[in-house]
């Protein structure tokens, strides 16, 4: 049975304003499909960039990509996820800022009883990418215990997450931040250090902590603002993981910057890359869940907002208002 929900779409690239609460019509999943009823849909840095068209997708624009409910069909084919299900994801294409939807159900989870929706809608996208970054994008030689590795935008979503999961794997995380406040909320949640970006010079302060010997790896989300001062931060063979443009996209770089500053290795990666595919995503997700059930990563939700306000919520994101995590409520 056809049925109406409310989502957030934009049919035209723009500011928040460009964004509408319309109603669509769903119907049955496909094959390869699950229809699921949201209780919580997570906010994203990368729901700016299809807002704005940085990252350009088909328009009208359902936007989100992350979210959690009751999963309430299931298609033909798909045998990991049953009507009833709680379920949570990370997942393309988008279309997460809504009440219900039928999606595809390659990179949906089962969502364990001990982690409630909130958590499980705010930490699928966020916390996967902490996970592919700290366990699988690492310098030449693997990282350490004892190794440090400098981590912007500490006091986000994603950098919360890293703070405690960096800590768990004995790893001394510089974190980075806008404000002292911030500063501190990424000292509180397991960084070794914590540097306030708008007042002090990183690089400096990260060959001062680091007694000269820089570091392995850095984790790079703020882009344009910060990038090629990071590479300063690295020793030899170090490697720069970009992951985000929340300052705007890096300009190209000269690949000679690289030689100069010593041998190093530059990624841009992405988190749809490393969730391809189903055994893939289920492998993460699990050792995700394993951080979050143990209680060694927890998941902090310091914005609500209804589905409706989903605009207010880009507002504050943009406006580096935000910590932690935020969640849209349908
Ligand atoms: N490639 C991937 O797979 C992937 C996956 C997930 C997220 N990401 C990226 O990871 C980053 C964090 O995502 P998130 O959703 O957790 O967001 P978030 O960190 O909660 O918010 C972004 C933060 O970036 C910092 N920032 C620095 N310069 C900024 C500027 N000019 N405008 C706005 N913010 C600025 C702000 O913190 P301060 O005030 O402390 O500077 C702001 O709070 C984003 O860049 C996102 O695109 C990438």
């Amino acid at each position: 049975m056809p049925q109406t929900v409310k989502a957030i779409r934009v049919a035209a690239y723009g500011g928040p304003e460009a964004m509408q609460l319309d109603e669509l019509t769903i119907g049955e999943p496909g094959p390869g499909e699950i229809r699921i009823r949201h209780r919580a849909c997570g906010l994203n840095f990368i729901d700016v960039y299809q807002r704005t068209g940085l990252y350009a997708s088909p328009l009208p624009l359902a936007l989100g990509m992350e979210g959690a409910g009751v999963v309430e069909a299931v298609g033909e084919g798909v045998t990991h996820l049953k009507a009833g299900d709680r379920a949570a994801y990370a997942s393309q294409p988008p279309g997460a800022y809504c009440e219900a939807r039928v999606m595809p159900a390659k990179s949906v989870c089962k969502l364990p009883d001990q982690i409630d929706f909130e958590t499980g809608a705010a930490m699928m996208l966020k916390g996967l990418t902490v996970q592919y970054l700290l366990r699988q994008t690492q310098p030449q030689g693997g990282l350490h215990p004892g190794d440090f590795v400098l981590f912007h935008a500490a006091a986000g979503g994603v950098g919360l997450i890293a703070c405690q999961w960096a800590k768990a794997m004995g790893l001394k995380l510089i974190g980075t931040a806008g404000s002292d406040e911030k500063c501190q909320l990424a000292l509180a949640h397991g960084a070794a250090y914590a540097i306030n970006y708008q007042k002090e010079d990183f690089v400096e302060r990260v060959k001062q902590i680091t007694g000269g010997q820089n570091l392995k790896v850095v984790y790079d989300s703020v882009g344009k603002d910060t990038f090629v001062r990071s590479l300063d931060c690295l020793r030899p063979f170090g490697l720069a993981a970009n992951f985000g443009n929340a300052s705007g996209k890096v300009p190209p770089i000269d690949m000679g910057l690289l030689a100069a500053k010593g041998s190093l290795y530059v990624t841009r990666p992405t988190l749809f890359t490393h969730i391809a595919t189903r055994e893939a995503t289920q492998a993460m997700a699990d050792d995700l869940f394993s951080m979050v059930k143990s209680g060694a990563v927890k998941i902090r939700i310091d914005q609500r907002y209804a589905l409706k306000d989903a605009a207010q919520a880009h507002r504050d994101l943009e406006a580096r208002k935000t910590t932690g995590c935020s969640v849209l409520l349908p």
